[in-house]
C-alpha cells in the first residue's frame, strides 16, 4: 500500500476511535422507559448491516410490519426512528411540533455544498421560521390561487406540444414535456422568463444540480457526515471538499443570474421582485441579505421541479397500468358532462370535478414523490407510547407506507382507486395526505402543486387515450413496470415511451384553436397577478 494511502487510513481510524469515545451515546435519560422495538442490533454498529442501500421505504414497510407503527434502529450510536402511520406521524411531527422539527445535520449537504442556506436542511431557528414566512408570503392557499392563469397557459402549451408530438407515432419519452411544463410555471412566476425547450440551458443546470445535491443527501452515504472532522484533512484525501465547493458556487451563479433577469429584464411583476419588496420594508421584521433571498428563491425551483414533475409522470404510468381500474372511463363521463366538448377544463370547473381531484389525491398516495418524507429530528428527549424516544433521534415518516393504511385509506392500497376519496354522495373525503409531509415542516408549496396537478390532470383525461409507447422493431406495446424507480430523496419512475391520442376529432380542433401560447404575453398575465397580490 502507498505510504500516503497508509497514513490516511490510520489517521482515519484514529479519527473513528475519538468519535466514538467522544460521540458515544450518553446513559443517562430522563425515562426508564424501552426505546421502540426494531431489528436486532450487533455490539458497536448497531444496525448498519441491515440497513437498505436502496429503496428504503420497502424495507421499512417490512420492519413496521413486524414491530409495529415505530422502529427503532441504531446507525453506529445515532438513534433513528421510522413512523408508519398517520396517527403516529401526527401525534409526533405534528402536536409535538415544538421538538420535532430541527434536521439531522448532514455536513457535507447543507455546510458544504449549501452554506446553510437550504431552507429545507436548516434546523428549527429564527433564521429558518424567517425564510418559511417569506415562503408562506407567497405560496399559501390565497396567492396559489392567484397563479391559476400560469398554470392554464402552460397546460395548454403541454396538450399543444403532446398533440403535434406523439400522436401518430411510437411514442414519447414522457419525462421531457412535463418537466419543460414545470419548470416554465415556477421560472414564469419566480423570475418572470419562460421555459420552451426541455434542452434550455438553464432548465438542465436545474436538473443537473438536483441530481448532484440528491447525491449529497443520502443519509449515511458520505463519511464526512459521520466524521466532519475529516473534512480537515487536505484536498486530495477529502475530493468531495472541492465537489461541495463547485456545486455551491455553479448554484450560486445560477441563482444570481436569474435573479438579475428577474429585477431587470421586464418591468412585470414576479415572486423575486414581490419577496426583494418584502425584505426591503421599512420595518426591518423581514430584512435578508439579496443573495441569501436569491439562494431562497432558487430552493424554492429546487423543490418544486422535481415532486411536480413525478407526480405527473406517475400519473401517466397509473394510466397506462392502472387503467383497467375503469377510473379513467369515470373522469371522462364526468369532464363529458360538466366541460362538454367544446372547450378544454378548466380551473373554476373544480367544485363540479370532485372525480379529478380524487384521482389527483391518490396520484400522491400511490406514488408519493417522497416517499420518505424528509428526515425531522427532536432536539428533547420525549415518550410516547410506553416507549422513549431519545434527543437527537434522526424521525423518518415513511410516507410510502403511511400511504397504505388500510385502516384509514380502504383495501388494496397498492392499487390504484380513486373513489376511496369520495364518499356515499360522491363528495371528496377529509383523508390524511401523507405526501406533503407533516407538522412545522409540511410542504409550503402544496397548494401551488394541486393547482398543477389539478388542471393538467383534467386537460390530460379530457383529450388523450394515454397508452404505452409501441416497439420500434415489432409494434407491440413496451410494458410499463409501475414498480420501477429510481431511489433518492424523490421517486422517479424509470424512463418510458407513451402515446398521447387524441380522444376524438373535437380535441385536436380544440388545442388546435387555442394554439401555440407562445405569442400570448404571458407579462400580462404577471401584471394582472401582481394587481392581485396588492390587494391581499
Ligand atoms: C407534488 C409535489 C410535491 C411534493 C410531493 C412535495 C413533498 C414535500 C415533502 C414530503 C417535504 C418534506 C416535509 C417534511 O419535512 O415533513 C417537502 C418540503 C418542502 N417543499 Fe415540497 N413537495 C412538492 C412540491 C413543492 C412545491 C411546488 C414547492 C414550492 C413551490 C415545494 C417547496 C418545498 C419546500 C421549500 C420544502 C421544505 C420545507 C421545510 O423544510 O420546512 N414543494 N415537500
Amino acid at each position: 500500500m502507498h505510504s500516503t494511502t497508509s497514513a490516511a487510513l490510520i489517521g482515519f481510524l484514529l479519527l473513528i476511535s475519538v468519535y466514538f469515545v467522544t460521540r458515544r451515546p450518553k446513559a443517562s435519560s430522563s425515562s426508564s422507559l424501552p426505546l421502540p422495538p426494531g431489528p436486532k442490533p450487533l455490539p458497536l454498529i448497531g444496525n448498519v448491516h441491515q440497513a437498505p442501500k436502496s429503496h428504503g421505504w420497502r424495507a421499512y414497510r417490512e420492519w413496521n410490519e413486524q414491530y409495529g407503527p415505530i422502529v427503532h434502529l441504531n446507525m453506529l450510536g445515532q438513534p433513528v426512528i421510522i413512523l408508519s402511520t398517520s396517527e403516529v406521524a401526527h401525534d409526533l411531527l405534528a402536536k409535538r411540533g415544538a421538538i420535532f422539527s430541527d434536521r439531522p445535520r448532514l455536513f457535507l449537504a447543507t455546510e458544504l455544498a449549501l452554506k446553510g442556506l437550504n431552507i429545507l436542511m436548516m434546523n428549527y431557528t429564527d433564521q429558518f421560521r424567517h425564510h418559511q414566512r417569506l415562503q408562506v408570503s407567497v405560496l399559501n392557499a390565497t396567492p396559489a390561487a392567484a397563479y391559476l392563469s400560469v398554470q392554464t397557459l402552460e397546460s395548454q402549451q403541454l396538450l399543444h406540444d403532446l398533440l403535434l408530438g406523439s400522436s401518430g407515432g411510437a411514442g414519447i419519452d414522457v419525462q421531457a414535456p412535463f418537466q419543460r411544463t414545470t419548470a416554465s410555471i415556477i421560472h414564469t412566476l419566480l423570475y418572470g422568463f419562460r421555459i420552451r425547450d426541455p434542452n434550455d440551458p438553464v432548465l438542465r443546470s436545474v436538473v443537473k444540480l438536483n441530481e448532484e445535491f440528491s447525491e449529497f443527501i443520502q443519509v449515511g452515504a458520505h463519511i464526512v457526515d459521520q466524521f466532519p472532522v475529516l473534512n480537515h484533512l487536505p484536498g486530495f484525501l477529502a475530493p468531495w471538499k472541492a465537489t461541495a465547493e463547485n456545486h455551491y458556487n455553479t448554484k450560486y451563479a445560477l441563482r444570481m443570474e436569474n435573479f438579475r433577469r428577474a429585477l431587470e429584464d421586464s418591468d412585470a411583476w414576479n415572486i423575486s421582485k414581490q419577496l426583494k419588496k418584502t425584505v426591503e420594508k421599512d420595518d426591518g421584521r423581514d430584512k435578508m441579505p439579496l443573495d441569501e433571498l436569491a439562494f431562497e428563491l432558487g430552493t424554492m425551483i429546487d423543490a418544486a421541479l422535481d415532486g411536480t414533475t413525478d407526480s405527473l409522470v406517475w400519473f401517466v404510468v397509473a394510466c397506462i397500468t392502472q387503467g383497467h381500474q375503469g377510473f379513467i372511463a369515470k373522469a371522462r363521463a364526468e369532464l363529458d358532462a360538466v366541460v362538454g366538448r367544446d372547450r378544454l377544463p378548466r380551473p373554476e370547473d373544480k367544485p363540479q370535478l370532485p372525480y379529478i381531484t380524487a384521482i389527483v389525491d391518490e396520484v400522491l398516495r400511490w406514488r408519493p414523490a417522497g416517499p420518505e418524507g424528509a428526515p425531522h429530528l427532536n432536539r428533547e428527549e420525549t415518550t410516547y407510547n410506553g416507549y422513549r424516544i431519545p434527543k437527537g433521534s434522526v424521525v423518518v415518516a415513511n410516507i410510502w407506507t403511511i400511504a397504505r393504511e388500510e385502516a384509514v385509506f380502504g383495501p388494496d392500497t397498492d392499487d390504484f382507486i380513486p373513489e376511496r376519496w369520495l364518499d356515499e354522495k360522491g363528495e371528496l373525503r377529509a383523508l390524511p395526505a401523507p405526501a406533503f409531509g407533516y407538522g412545522r415542516r409540511t410542504c409550503p408549496g402544496r397548494y401551488f402543486a394541486r393547482n398543477v396537478l389539478w388542471i393538467i390532470v383534467a386537460r390530460l383525461l379530457w383529450s388523450f387515450e394515454i397508452n404505452a409507447g409501441l416497439s420500434e422493431e415489432t409494434g407491440e406495446p413496451i410494458p410499463v413496470d409501475p414498480e420501477a424507480c429510481t431511489y433518492g430523496l424523490v421517486m422517479r419512475a424509470l424512463p418510458f415511451k407513451a402515446r398521447f391520442i387524441p380522444r376524438g376529432p373535437w380535441v385536436r380542433e380544440v388545442i388546435t384553436r387555442e394554439g401555440d401560447t407562445y405569442s400570448t404575453d404571458h407579462t400580462a398575465l404577471l401584471r394582472q397577478i401582481g394587481a392581485e397580490f396588492s390587494k391581499l
